[in-house]
């Protein structure tokens, strides 16, 4: 059984050298260090004179609340910063390097220029919040309240916030599956919950049923999922998520659904798992406007729950942000109004990108392991002969020119991703190809 309490970060020595990259790339900390009085002595005396007063001449020491200090700068950040620093082709973070449908662009200029420019109402504008309700009916078959059972944040990440912050107590537990998105431990962190994180491990990624009825306890108040799954990319059968809905039944424990990648689901249907029998009423799923409708900037998210959940979620959202950007919610309504055949063709599209990224990739010589949504592949890069993830990525940065995202992040336990990275295949194709090239010119199998 698998419940690790190392911290995220622990692992020094492999993120040693990745972090003085960094700090070279990032920050340029000043030679000279002075105490407050003095720098403002000095600000003083430059002040008498002709000269125009410029900077301070110090840097104070970095401060951070304890419950934030073990977080470091997000990978993505790191790894997109190094991308541009050497030239290298970003297939880490995952951000379309194309653009959204023109439509949905059209409609927030109409909405700016028609002057839906003031706050919103705090859970949304009426007419997203319809859509939102319209299109999970047509996923789900779940017929919710717009009114009272939508919340409209800003995007996903900030509904994983609300819903943890109101739903959550200091000391609950909350279930979630390693690797996961990188945000949940952070958030969890800044509610004090503890963690119990269980494992799911190549080749299917597929749930340890046994762990993970052993992880739960009197204390689980919550289980936090993601399906279709980053970075894996793989989705919950109908089983796994029985298991989950009569576990969290029976032990009465809320579930936490962040389906981002719900429209980019290849290998098999997506199924929500508020939609199974009686779980409804426990569950808050989470979703968001930026990865189906290629405009990840844009942060339009939301969470639906029923009204009693929808309290705690709205309570804490009214104090984050209490509304999101006006005329970004129109334009996101009229997003959500798309028909199918929006949706099939960027599945065809994600699916061609994919086919070139994963033949490229095992041609290359990693092993790849089956993505069957979302648009991340994690293959093992143990081929290569690089100690762990961050040296492989380091490695493919510098020597190699392309990024990938190291695992390890993404676990309590940085040991159990140090032979994983992930690859994103959200690019154009031309780019794919391009990596690909370079991989296979730069990259070789150690024997
Ligand atoms: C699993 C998962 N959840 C949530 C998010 C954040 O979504 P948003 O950009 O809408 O905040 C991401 C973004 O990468 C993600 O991968």
């Amino acid at each position: 059984m698998q419940f690790s309490t190392t911290p995220l970060y622990s692992s020094s020595t492999i993120w040693g050298s990745l972090r003085s990259t960094l700090l070279t790339t990032l920050s340029k900390p000043s030679s000279l260090c002075c105490s407050r009085s003095t720098s403002w002595t000095l600000m003083a005396a430059m002040s008498t004179t002709a000269e125009p007063i410029t900077q301070k001449t110090c840097q104070p020491p970095l401060q951070v609340a304890k419950r934030l200090e073990k977080f470091k700068t997000t990978i993505f950040t790191q790894m997109s910063m190094l991308a541009i620093k050497h030239g290298a082709i970003n297939l880490g973070q995952g951000f379309p390097n194309f653009d959204g449908p023109e439509f949905v662009k059209e409609a927030a200029i109409e909405a700016i220029k028609a002057g839906k420019n003031q706050y919103a109402r705090g859970y949304g504008v009426p007419d997203l919040n319809s859509a939102v309700a319209a299109r999970f009916k047509k996923d789900t078959g779940l017929v919710v309240d717009s009114e009272k059972e939508v919340t409209i944040t800003s995007g996903c990440t900030e509904a994983i916030a609300a819903t943890m912050l109101g739903l959550i107590n200091p000391d609950d537990e909350v279930i979630v599956f390693a690797p996961f998105y990188d945000s949940y431990e952070a958030t969890l962190s800044m509610v004090g919950a503890k963690i119990k994180s269980i494992t799911l491990r190549p080749p299917d990624f597929s749930v340890p049923i046994d762990e993970l009825k052993a992880a739960f306890s009197k204390n689980t108040r919550a289980v936090l999922m993601n399906t279709p799954h980053n970075p894996t990319g793989k989705m919950f059968t109908r089983e796994e998520l029985e298991v989950i809905s009569s576990l969290a039944i029976e032990n009465d424990a809320l579930v936490f659904s962040d389906e981002v990648y719900d429209k980019l689901a290849f290998e098999a249907d997506h199924i929500s798992i508020a939609s199974l029998p009686n779980m409804y009423e426990r569950t808050v799923t989470l979703n968001s406007l930026g990865k189906t409708f290629s405009l990840t900037g844009w942060k339009i998210g939301w969470a639906i729950a029923p009204p009693h959940l929808t309290w705690g979620v709205r309570q804490a959202h009214s104090y984050l942000t209490f509304a999101t950007s006006t005329p970004m919610q129109s334009a996101a309504a009229a997003a959500l109004q798309a028909p199918e055949s929006y949706y099939e063709e960027l599945r065809r599209d994600y699916k061609a990108k994919k086919e070139i990224l994963v033949e490229g990739l095992k041609s290359v010589g990693f092993v790849v392991y089956p993505s069957s949504g979302t648009y991340f592949v994690v293959v093992d890069h143990t081929p290569f002969g690089l100690e762990n993830d961050v040296a492989f990525c380091e490695y493919l940065i510098k020597e190699v020119g392309v990024v990938a995202i190291p695992t390890s992040v993404f676990y309590l336990n940085p040991e159990d991703g140090k032979n994983l990275v992930r690859f994103t295949f959200c690019k154009d194709e031309e780019t794919l190809r391009t990596a690909v090239e370079r991989m296979k010119q730069k990259l070789k199998v150690s024997v």
